[in-house]
């Protein structure tokens, strides 16, 4: 065992957006662990500010450019502090920020992860160097900028070993990610995935599997399988271009059987699965492994088949509903979620009565909904019907009324149930007070005296709002 003192140095990270950023940092943060680092929330202290950004809607290099506005004295009181810029926008805009934040020492792609150790040590060098000849803030070289994708033509790999001992320590968590695949081929017409993370890789089955048994040897009870689109997870590594040309394969599905096989695993989840792909296979895996819980994210974006065309979903509304049927058959309870994105281009007030009638129809327990944000190179850019905002404040408004009287009402219909709960964490603000999930995925406060993170515990709901179920232990 390391001692704890080896983490002579401190980083501070601050992320923005989806899982798999979040996953992306807990990576950075096991990395920079065998060079030393340890995290830390307070950004005064650190030694290496990392930011790892979100492109996925607009004004995404405005809001990164005023956080480092903020940094700046930092950096101009203590020119060693490295500061870098990680993600999607870094991805994106590179060369954009490194004229436009020139006191950046560094820029890096989502595929730089592993090498971050060597990239700083680089920019350490860098620092020393310009040490006694140039003042290092004012005449600061242009940050170092790395965004290559990497060039395998196939599967990629994330090394498991190098998770810290301190990384055990802080994170004592219950539920955990674990990237399956990355990238995306779908090119939906509003989406910069394709283009700030490249086409879809997937990791070997063997290491996916080898890195569940280390979590949950670690004592992780749920494994949330990550991916852009998680569906076509190993088409890559068995030659396919697609799930219709797999000759009737679909490694996901082996895959979540695998998994489900791993002694210790209790939950199993996966995100994001895109509908156009979503087969009966995959569907009798819901039905066959119970570990699979009764919750399921799928993505619907809009209720009109003329958007979902302009949309490049490849599904129509039917479709889409078609394959809602599959899985309700086999888990009449299962609660669904979605994203929905209004005011796409071309939007008509008729379209988005579709989508409102869709959700209505959907009684999805939540949804993420957002106003369409244009994204430069990607093809819905160019069209020219663009929606004007106060019509997108309007209709997201709208939805999101519907859907807010919907979870209410779901929650509401929980109160005298008794739910399996599995405790995710503490409630900072009570004592003997918990948080934990049903199996569909509803958020409960449980009551309770004994120390239970990680126990699946029998709970009798008394009571519930649009937020979380209130509950106690059974007895
Ligand atoms: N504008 C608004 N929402 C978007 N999303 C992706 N791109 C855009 C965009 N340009 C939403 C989609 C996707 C979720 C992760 O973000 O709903 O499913
Ligand atoms: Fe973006 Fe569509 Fe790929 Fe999802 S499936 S990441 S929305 S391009």
């Amino acid at each position: 065992m390391q001692q704890q003192n080896q983490y002579l140095k401190k980083v501070y990270v601050q992320t923005w957006g989806c899982q798999m950023n979040v996953a992306d940092t807990e990576r950075m943060l096991a990395h920079l662990g065998t060079c030393n680092y340890k995290p830390t929330d307070e950004v005064n202290e650190a030694d290496f500010i990392l930011l790892n950004t979100c492109h996925i809607r607009e004004k995404a290099r405005h809001k990164l450019v005023s956080r480092l506005g903020e940094l700046k004295p930092l950096k101009e009181k203590n020119p060693d502090v490295i500061l870098a810029i990680a993600g999607c926008v870094a991805q994106a805009e590179s060369e954009a920020l490194a004229k436009e934040v020139p006191f950046v020492d560094m820029i890096i792609g989502p595929d730089q992860i592993e090498q971050l150790p060597s990239l700083l040590e680089e920019v350490v060098r860098k620092h020393e160097a310009s040490k006694g000849i140039v003042d290092s803030f004012h005449n600061s070289f242009s940050p170092f900028v790395l965004t290559k994708f990497d060039g395998k033509e196939k599967g990629y790999s994330i090394p498991i070993d190098v998770v810290p001992p301190f990384y055990d320590e802080i994170k004592n968590e219950v539920s955990r990610y674990v990237n399956i695949i990355k990238g995306c081929n779908n090119f939906c017409t509003f989406c910069v995935v394709p283009y700030t993370r490249g086409r879809e890789k997937s990791r070997l089955q063997e290491e996916i599997l080898q890195e569940v048994n280390h979590l949950v040897s670690k004592g992780v009870k749920e494994i949330i399988l990550l991916g852009q689109n998680v569906n076509s997870y190993g088409l890559d590594l068995i030659g396919a271009t697609d799930i219709h040309s797999s000759g009737g394969k679909m490694p996901f599905s082996d895959l979540l059987y695998e998994v489900s096989n791993v002694q210790g695993v209790e939950r199993i989840r996966f995100t994001t699965s895109n509908p156009h792909d979503f087969t009966p296979t995959l569907a009798k895996a819901f039905e066959d492994l119970p570990k699979v819980t009764n919750s399921f994210h799928l993505a619907v974006q809009s209720g009109s088949d003329r958007i979902l065309d302009r949309m490049n979903r490849q599904y129509t509304r039917n479709e889409y509903l078609e394959r809602v049927g599959w899985i309700r058959k086999v888990r009449p309870q299962i609660a669904f979620s979605t994203d929905i994105i209004v005011g796409f281009p071309g939007e008509s007030q008729q379209d988005f009565e579709d989508t409102l009638s869709l959700v209505e129809e959907m009684k999805y327990a939540f949804i993420y909904a957002f106003k369409y944000s244009i994204r430069k190179g990607t093809p819905a850019t160019r069209f020219h019907d663009q929606v004007p905002e106060e019509i997108k404040d309007k209709r997201l408004q709208l939805l999101l009324d519907v859907q807010k009287k919907e979870t209410l009402k779901q929650n509401l219909a929980e109160i005298g149930s008794v739910r399996e709960v599995l405790i995710l964490y503490k409630n900072r603000k009570e004592e003997d007070s918990w948080y934990g999930r049903t199996n569909e995925g509803r958020l409960v406060k449980v009551q309770t005296s004994m120390p239970c993170i990680g126990f699946t515990l029998s709970v009798k709901i008394e009571d519930a709002n649009l937020i979380a179920l209130v509950g106690r232990v059974c007895q």
